[in-house]
């Protein structure tokens, strides 16, 4: 592939890939060499990487990536040989996530510190469900940095290509699974429901042979206050190498305490129930429109 047409120069100064363009990290204060820009490398990268994202990659001094399959690390090796480097290794059995992540935090500022154009790839879009992009951008602009972030493809995104859902039909509520136990969140059942880290719900470390999952059966709980007990949900995996398929398994909530689950799987929760329409403020909206609609039409006349 041709490298994007740009010199390097003082970051601050947003040196930018011709693709850039207007997508340039926002500068910090200005008062620092160095900078970063996080990009998403999709889930399945050969398809999903953008053509803004691949200029940054190629004339980053640093890449710095977490994205966890090796058809997507060789990509980057070969889109910037010099450059790429794994953070996957900062993981590690039983350490707790959030250790590792802390620790890609730091290495992403080092390298920006040390006045280099940064990248950090992680799979998917970075900013959905990645501690360290969002921490390394706040980090990084608070020291006086300049740094940004590029939208990449999620998993969010390809479950609603793979299972055929429009949010715009019934609204779409997306949660950590661990999260929402924990802290009280209210679902509408009369809405989509995304459940994102099912398979690890509960379990703060990283276990790469199978995750605890002993507090399953207080998400089957609160599912089942929520939702009637044949009500479909369906397990969701977007195929990460071109060629393959999606796994999509319809169960029922109680099925979700048998067998292990993949950490790569998302829970999809279609509506249970019809929303019921609001009346009073449809009149209401109407009676707006008719007023402004008249008083505009008496303005012109
Ligand atoms: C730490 S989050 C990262 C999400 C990622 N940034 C994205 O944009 O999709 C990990 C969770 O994302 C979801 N996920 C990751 N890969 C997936 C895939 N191939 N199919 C479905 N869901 C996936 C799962 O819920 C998983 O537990």
């Amino acid at each position: 592939m041709a490298k994007a047409a740009t010199t390097k120069t003082d970051p601050g100064h947003a040196p930018m890939p011709a693709a850039a363009g207007a997508n340039a990290p926002r500068p910090g204060n200005g008062a620092h060499k160095g900078s970063l820009i996080v990009v998403g490398t999709g889930i399945r990268t050969v398809g999903h990487l953008t053509m803004e994202a691949v200029a940054w990659i190629k004339q980053a001094d640093k890449v710095l990536h977490v994205v966890g399959d090796p058809v997507a690390e060789l990509m980057l090796k070969e889109l910037n040989p010099n450059g790429a480097e794994s953070m996957t290794g900062m993981y590690a059995e039983g350490k707790p996530r959030i250790d590792t992540y802390n620790q890609m935090v730091e290495r992403t500022l080092e390298c920006v510190r040390a006045g280099m154009l940064t990248c950090m790839a992680c799979y998917g879009h970075p900013g959905v469900f990645v501690y360290p992009s969002h921490e390394s951008i706040r980090r990084a602009r608070a020291e006086g940095y300049s740094a940004r972030m590029l939208p990449g493809i999620s998993s969010e995104d390809c479950l609603f290509a793979d299972l055929g859902v429009d949010p715009g039909i019934s609204g779409c509520q997306s949660y950590e699974a661990t999260d929402f136990l924990l802290n009280g969140r209210v679902i509408d059942p009369t809405s989509s429901v995304v459940l994102w880290q099912i398979g690890v719900v509960g379990d703060a470390t990283f276990k790469p042979l199978g995750y605890d999952l002993s507090a399953m059966p207080l998400l089957v709980e609160r599912l089942l206050a929520i939702y009637p007990a044949t009500h479909p949900m369906y397990l969701y995996e977007a195929a990460v190498f071109h060629g393959c398929e999606p796994v999509i398994r319809q169960i029922t909530a109680h099925e979700l305490a048998y067998g292990p689950l993949s950490a790569g799987y998302t829970l999809y929760i279609p509506p249970a129930y019809q929303s019921t329409s609001d009346p009073t403020t449809y009149y209401r909206m109407n009676a707006m429109i008719a007023a402004n609609k008249a008083a505009t039409g008496a303005a012109i006349g």
